[in-house]
């Protein structure tokens, strides 16, 4: 069966397109709202700029704080997770043999951020080995307590990880890192839209989501959250007017600088203006909310569950392809609209040439495309930034969107099938 809402993306109807993971896909009346702001920007730039956007902003944050259990103020608009990460851990500065720590199912770009600053300050790198398949989420918790000592000062930890795709225990992790002092930073780049969530509960020192991802929101639309007391001293990739803004007030940054406008602080009047930049997909994010979350009966909650649903399914249906267990890679509650399994080491499936990011593509992922018109990542796994001692192996990633219907996934087990039987189809 397809899906009934399929149409009301612009992907292109003859690819079976099951990687909305890497980029997301936007809807049209979404890229529609974004073109009436570029509109509305182009038609007096400087009205638009110098006096609209701080307020469009403030409503935009507080769209998205409502979404994600954040107070709008705590809230800064960046272009992508990436950049969230090295705005936080650039700004850091480390000690010669602090250690920062992260997993070896981390993303490739991130764990390199971590590498360079650790170069910079004389730091140390530690990479928790996470077994996968994984059968716990009590698993993921060892293998990082497992690791850490006296020396450790920052921990990176994705909420839904990139590689493997399972939902670590993020609460859960950045409670017992606080416990021993540590600062967690979470990559939740595929959270927003994906699972429900509360970051004020979470009380991470650091949160970073895409909304282009899971949102459906158009490219470039992402956030960082820092906790209040976490704010000073985090600033953007870019140093901009900001840096010295005089910000009014009681001169405490406490006071609110016009209606609608939220708090006055260095980390509000730095990461509101980074340059002259494109802020449409920004605010192009609410409709996203809106429509994407209007798309079902039972809104957002409803578009997760669906998701969810279509990925147990893809689960079984390409595990019993790849002749792989049931039940892999992990617990049902570690799984929400992405699932990674594992590719045989040997046969018609085992070839080599796996690349290192969303960017390269693997020979299988090739073919899937080129002979059957079916989009869906391969990636190694550990990934190189990682340094593993083990050799990688390669996962098939599967996402399932509100355009994917059932029939994605049946394409995709019997291309799998067929390609894995002795011969597959002649290329
Ligand atoms: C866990 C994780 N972190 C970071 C990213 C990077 O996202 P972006 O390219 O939007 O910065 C991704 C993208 O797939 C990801 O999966």
């Amino acid at each position: 069966m397809p899906s009934e809402h399929a149409g009301e993306w612009a992907l292109d109807p003859a690819i079976t397109f099951l990687n909305h993971g890497s980029f997301g896909a936007c809807p049209r009346p979404v890229l529609e709202a974004q073109r009436r702001w570029r509109d509305r920007l182009e038609a007096q730039p400087v009205q638009f700029f110098a006096r609209d956007l701080p307020g469009l902003l403030a409503t935009a944050r507080s769209d998205l704080g409502a979404f994600v259990g954040a107070d709008p103020d705590d809230l800064a608009f960046v272009a992508n997770a990436t950049g969230a990460v090295n705005a936080v851990v650039r700004s850091l500065r480390f000690a010669p043999g602090d250690e920062l720590l992260t997993n070896d199912h981390e993303y490739n770009a991130t764990i390199n951020v971590l590498r360079h600053v650790a170069e910079r300050d004389g730091a140390r790198v530690v990479v928790a080995r996470v077994p996968f398949p994984v059968a716990s989420a009590d698993e993921v918790v060892r293998a990082h307590l497992d690791v850490v000592t006296g020396r450790t000062r920052l921990a990176l930890v994705s909420h839904v990880t990139s590689p493997t795709a399972l939902i670590f225990p993020v609460d859960e992790l950045v409670a017992a890192f606080a416990e021993r002092g540590i600062e967690t930073l979470v990559d939740g780049a595929h959270a927003p839209g994906m699972l429900p969530l509360n970051l004020d509960r979470i009380g991470a020192a650091w949160y970073t989501g895409n909304l282009h991802k899971w949102v459906c929101a158009p490219k470039g639309s992402a956030f960082l959250h820092a906790r209040r007391d976490r704010q000073p001293g985090i600033r953007p990739n870019t140093i901009s007017h900001g840096a010295n803004a005089v910000l009014g007030g009681d001169g405490a940054g406490e006071t609110v600088r016009g209606p609608g406008r939220g708090r006055a602080t260095r980390y509000r009047a730095e990461f509101d203006w980074q340059g002259t930049l494109d802020p449409t997909a920004w605010l192009a994010a609410s409709e996203a909310l809106r429509f994407v979350g209007g798309l079902v009966d039972g809104g957002w909650p409803e578009v997760m569950r669906r998701n969810r649903e279509l990925t147990l399914r893809a689960r079984s249906a390409v595990a019993a392809a790849l002749g792989l267990p049931e039940n892999s890679p992990a617990p049902d509650a570690m799984l929400g609209s992405i699932v990674a399994l594992l590719l045989p080491t040997s046969g018609p499936l085992a070839m080599a040439g796996a690349g290192s990011s969303p960017l390269d593509t693997d020979p299988l992922q090739r073919r899937l495309v080129d002979q059957y018109g079916i989009e869906v990542p391969i990636y190694p796994w550990p990934v190189p930034a990682a340094s593993s001692p083990d050799p990688a192996r390669r996962l098939i990633r599967i996402s399932s969107a509100l355009h994917n219907g059932p029939d994605d996934v049946d394409r995709l087990a019997a291309a799998l099938d067929e390609l894995g039987s002795a011969s597959g189809r002649p290329t």
